[in-house]
């Protein structure tokens, strides 16, 4: 087995070749002047399993080229059973035409993964469980893992020993059955609630209308993606106006666009927990911020 790394997230990669007890194998990833890049493999991959670790996030266009150059050279070199790790699919969101007119932006990157003859996907908290489809109907393997179970032990770490004043929230409807799933792995000790929000398609804009349900002190908002953090704050707010005391937010994959780092740490949150599907740099990092690494499932799925 062969590990490659594309530069999106080479500190996740490390650590799975790590608990896999190899090191990451070599790859020349050279950026012309123009942003063009070139990809080299350095080693022998001929009749080799690979896998490639390569995530998305906030350059999704960048790191999805290089990514298809990366397969592309270990196909060329005669890379067998290909195994991408891709713990953030980018592009998840846009699933379906929600106007008309609409691309279906996530059946272009899909096809694209195909057409790179990748065998096996692996990958996290998928926006719908219906994505898995799309690489099933296309006969891609995938493994749809969750960071669930990691936030589930740091819940238990914020409880301490009380259940009595926590509840798990979903900032929308669609989020529901993602807080369903974790209170299931916390034995049902901690209530569900869910808010409902509204999104305007054309500003991006967000409001947080309704809460369903009975707010405690402390509250874990519980969602797949933070990228503006608009739904979190927003969400948080409502909380707070409704009695909620410690607020606290969990998301497997912090995009963290433009200034959403600025905005969360300025914001009534507490702590923002995420996991390491994405690479956070050190300057988009802030106080309020708690990573937790997902590698060792990644691993353990690598296993099998
Ligand atoms: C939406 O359905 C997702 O689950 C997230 O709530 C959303 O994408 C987060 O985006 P933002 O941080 O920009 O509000």
């Amino acid at each position: 087995m062969m590990i490659f790394s594309g530069t999106s997230n080479p500190a996740l990669a490390k650590k799975i070749a790590g608990n896999l007890k190899t090191k990451l194998s070599s790859l020349e990833i050279y950026k012309f002047p123009d942003k063009e890049v070139r990809v080299r493999v350095l080693e022998k991959v001929l009749g080799k399993h690979t896998i490639v670790v390569q995530s998305t996030g906030v350059h999704p266009n960048h790191y999805y080229m290089q990514l298809f150059f990366i397969l592309d050279a270990i196909k060329r070199s005669g890379g067998s059973d290909v195994t991408l790790v891709i713990p953030y699919l980018g592009y998840q969101r846009q699933d379906h035409i929600f106007r008309s007119g609409e691309a279906v932006s996530l059946e272009v990157i899909v096809n694209l993964i195909k057409a790179m003859k990748v065998d096996r996907v692996i990958s996290f908290d998928l926006h719908a469980p219906r994505i898995s489809e799309f690489f099933v109907n296309r006969k891609i393997k995938i493994d749809h893992l969750s960071a669930l179970p990691v936030f589930a032990d740091e819940i238990r770490k914020i409880a301490k020993k009380s259940f009595n004043d926590i509840v798990l929230v979903s900032p929308d409807m669609g989020g529901i059955r993602r807080i369903k799933i974790l209170a299931d792995l916390l034995e049902d000790r901690i209530p569900c609630i869910s808010i409902e929000k509204n999104r305007n398609l054309n500003t991006g804009e967000i409001e947080s209308t309704k809460i369903n349900g009975e707010v405690k002190k402390t509250t874990i908002i519980v969602d797949d993606v933070i990228s503006t953090g608009k739904t979190l704050i927003a969400a948080a707010d409502l909380l707070k106006k409704n009695g909620a005391s410690d607020i606290y937010v969990m998301a497997t994959h912090g995009i963290f666009a433009g200034d959403a780092p600025i905005a969360l740490q300025n914001s009534i949150i507490k702590k923002v927990i995420i996991s390491d599907t994405l690479e956070i740099r050190p300057k988009r990092r802030f106080d309020k911020l708690h990573i937790l690494s997902v590698s060792s499932l990644i691993s353990e799925t690598l296993k099998k």
